[in-house]
């Protein structure tokens, strides 16, 4: 299966002026605290969260327009987005918009387009300001400049797939206080982003997708290897999870509702969830991972590497990380990873420089030592070369 986002552009999203990646079936975004990693994720996310919710919403979660757009001496009005995606049917397609400030107050989507198989030849829309300006089919659903258009556009066949494959994207920092709460049992086909719902996750994959469970226990217990296995567990009206766990001085195992488990262990079922959770017919196109080594043993960090590449033949997975452990491995490809770093407030993303390119493709070091040496950098050819030229959010690529 193709992987979903290809490449993704973005101009002034929080603290990112400029940035132009691609990404791989596996990618690690990786740097120091405060360079930026969970504000690449978080752009991914404001566009789901714009098109499954509003825009409004998704602005009003993250403080406003002025939160979102970065802010700076020069003062950029609008922030924009551009993904460039791969369906699931090989077609390929990008989806753009950005946002600016209103002279009159309030904001409004200045321009949107959202294309399949190049502009001009599969479906496609352009929109100004509320205005369909081009579209390639004979009536476009009503639209207005506060909210994005490829909204109304799902209505239309033609742009449904691009919708759900958008929406389909999954985010995640998972939260040991909320998994161990005991929860509302609700919809739980896919995993809600702090894990509030993981109860119900596990209850309906148990149903759906028994093999995908089978799966998840095994890699927990190569994380946690007193835990042998883990169930949904009604109490009362609401519900909770229910751990299979190893005992001094008990032949069988006991068991032990989350809120007994350490941190370590919930998180990593939440990881391990997020990462299994689909199924042939409908799962996530991409998952994102805030910090998966978070509270987890070094010793750990190889189970969880392969788990996240094992993944990659069902869904893209994209990890923020400045764990060395998680890196320590030979196998990491070097195009898996994009260097982050901040350079007086501004991020600074792209593939990792040459050099340590090189000594990985010896494998002289692991991406982990290099951590650890602090030697992975974003390559500054790149970044110079991004600086010098034209930075389109629209239009079909011309690289
Ligand atoms: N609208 C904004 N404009 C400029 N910088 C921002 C904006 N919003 C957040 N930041 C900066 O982003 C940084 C945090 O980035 P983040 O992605 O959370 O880092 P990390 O790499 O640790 O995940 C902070 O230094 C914060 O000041
Ligand atoms: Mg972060």
């Amino acid at each position: 299966m193709p992987h979903f986002l290809q490449r993704v552009k973005l101009k002034n999203y929080k603290s990112i002026a400029v940035c132009d990646v691609q990404l791989g079936p596996l990618t690690f975004l990786v740097g120091p605290n405060g360079s930026g990693k969970s504000n690449f994720l978080d752009a991914l996310h404001f566009v789901r969260d714009a098109l499954v919710g509003s825009l409004d919403n998704a602005l009003n979660e993250r403080g406003g327009l002025n939160e979102v757009r970065r802010r700076s001496s020069g003062h950029p009005t609008h922030f924009g987005i551009r993904l460039e995606f791969q369906l699931a049917s090989g077609r390929v397609g990008y989806y753009a918009f950005n946002v600016g400030a209103r002279p009159a107050g309030g904001y409004e989507v200045q321009r949107e387009e959202c294309a399949l198989s190049g502009l001009g030849q599969g479906p496609y829309f352009h929109v100004e300001a509320g205005q369909v300006v081009k579209c390639s089919e004979s009536a476009f659903p009503a639209i207005t400049a506060d909210r994005l258009a490829l909204v109304s556009g799902s209505g239309l066949s033609a742009f449904r797939p691009v919708f759900d494959a958008l929406v389909a994207m999954g985010f995640y920092n998972l939260n040991p206080k909320v998994i161990r709460e005991l929860q509302k049992p609700q919809d739980g086909r896919l995993l809600k982003s702090a894990g509030d719902n993981i109860a119900s996750v596990v209850g309906h994959l148990m149903r759906a997708a028994p093999q995908n469970k089978v799966l998840i226990e095994e890699y927990l217990n190569r994380v946690v290897p007193s835990v042998h296995g883990v169930e949904r567990m009604p109490v009362g009206p609401m519900e909770s999870l229910s751990f299979r766990q190893d005992t001094a001085g008990s032949t069988h195992p006991w068991r032990f509702l989350a809120m007994n488990m350490s941190d370590g262990t919930l998180r990593a079922l939440g990881i391990l969830i997020a990462l299994f959770q689909g199924t042939d017919s409908q799962g996530p196109t991409l998952v994102g991972i805030e910090e998966p080594e978070i509270a987890l043993h070094p010793a750990a960090a190889g189970a969880l590497r392969e788990a996240l590449h094992h993944a990659t033949e069902h869904t893209q997975v994209l990890v923020t990380s400045h764990s060395p452990e998680l890196l320590d491995d030979v196998l990491i490809p070097t195009d898996a990873l994009i260097a982050v770093v901040a350079d007086s407030g501004v991020s600074k993303l792209a593939p990792i420089d040459s050099a340590a390119r090189e000594m990985l493709r010896q494998r002289l070091y692991t991406a982990g030592e290099l951590l650890r040496l602090d030697q992975l950098e974003p390559d500054a050819d790149v970044l110079n070369e991004l600086g010098n030229r034209q930075f389109e959010l629209f239009g079909v690529a011309k690289v």
